[in-house]
């Protein structure tokens, strides 16, 4: 990968607790066709901790980010948002965990109205974090400052309709959403799935900045393990619905332990070699 940059593995153990499951589980169907998705799983995210969920298709992980966001109600188990249990019972509780965590999906068509255009797409950003008294040209100011995050040209993008654009600037504008709404949270399923690896390190990269610059969580759903480790602080490896094995990236990715963990591992051609572990900056907390 051309774009490679020094990777910062960090031990985050000890810092405050952001999203943690106990038993989080998720069934679908009844009787002889009744199937766990999720089974059980126990995690604990921190925060500004970069973690990835890293599983084969089929393996649970939308099912259980759709319980993260609280899309999706839990079979059995429960959810903690900075350490106290979730409430998400009203609307209103609901509208307020979601400024806490927010999403990007796999396909970024979806996640927008067709029919508005892209600067009401960011106005609405600015909006929901309480700008709305904010004059016109701080509101553009801002506006232009998240779209230089993701390298796009505001200017260029007034007046647009989201489907004007590319996959890969629909899945810049996603994190220039996300840069503006500052959530502490960042859900992200697959987003690198429709674009081609180049720009795939860039999204990357621009994810691990955005991680750096807010310390918020990032929690990244993929099943290229290979990506995991350029990525993220930890990892968590799911099978068939549950955790097989989970930690510290490094630790997970060059000491296997599990069966599963391995083959992943051998999937990926020359894992060692293209993540240059030459490069890798150990700076392991106190
Ligand atoms: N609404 C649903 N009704 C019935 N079964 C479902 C439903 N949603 C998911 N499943 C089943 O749950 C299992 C996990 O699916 P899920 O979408 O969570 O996997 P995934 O790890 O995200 O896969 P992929 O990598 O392909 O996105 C699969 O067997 C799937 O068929
Ligand atoms: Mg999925």
């Amino acid at each position: 990968m051309s774009e490679m940059r020094t990777r910062t593995v960090k031990d985050y153990s000890n810092a405050p607790l952001c999203l943690s499951g106990r038993g989080v589980t998720r069934a679908f169907g009844l009787g002889e066709k009744r199937k766990l998705a999720v089974d059980h799983v126990d995690f604990d995210f921190h925060e500004g901790e970069f973690v990835s969920i890293v599983g084969e298709s089929g393996s649970g992980k939308t099912t259980l980010s759709k319980m993260l966001l609280g899309l999706l109600n839990l079979t059995e188990g429960q959810i903690l948002f900075q350490g106290k249990p979730r409430d998400i019972s009203t609307g209103r509780k609901q509208r307020e965990y979601w400024k806490g965590i927010q999403a990007i999906f796999q396909d970024p068509f979806s996640s927008f109205n067709v029919f508005h255009k892209i600067d009401s797409v960011l106005l609405d950003c600015i909006h929901m974090r309480g700008g709305r008294h904010l004059s016109k040209e701080k509101k553009i100011e801002m506006m232009t400052e998240a779209c230089s995050f993701v390298n796009l040209k505001f200017a260029e993008l007034t007046n647009k309709y989201p489907f004007e654009l590319s996959g890969g600037q629909m899945q810049r504008l996603m994190i220039a959403r996300i840069f503006l709404l500052k959530p502490r949270i960042l859900l992200a399923d697959e987003p690198t799935s429709m674009v081609d690896a180049c720009s795939r390190a860039t999204i990357l990269d621009m994810l691990l900045d955005l991680r750096n610059e807010t310390g918020m969580t990032i929690i990244f759903i993929t099943h290229d393990i290979g990506l995991a480790y350029y990525i993220s602080d930890t990892v968590y490896i799911m099978e068939h619905g549950r955790f097989v094995e989970s930690g510290n990236a490094e630790e997970v990715i060059l000491n296997p332990q599990a069966e599963y963990t391995k083959r992943l591992i051998s999937d990926v051609p020359k894992i060692h070699e293209e993540w240059d572990l030459s490069t890798v900056d150990l700076l392991r907390a106190e």
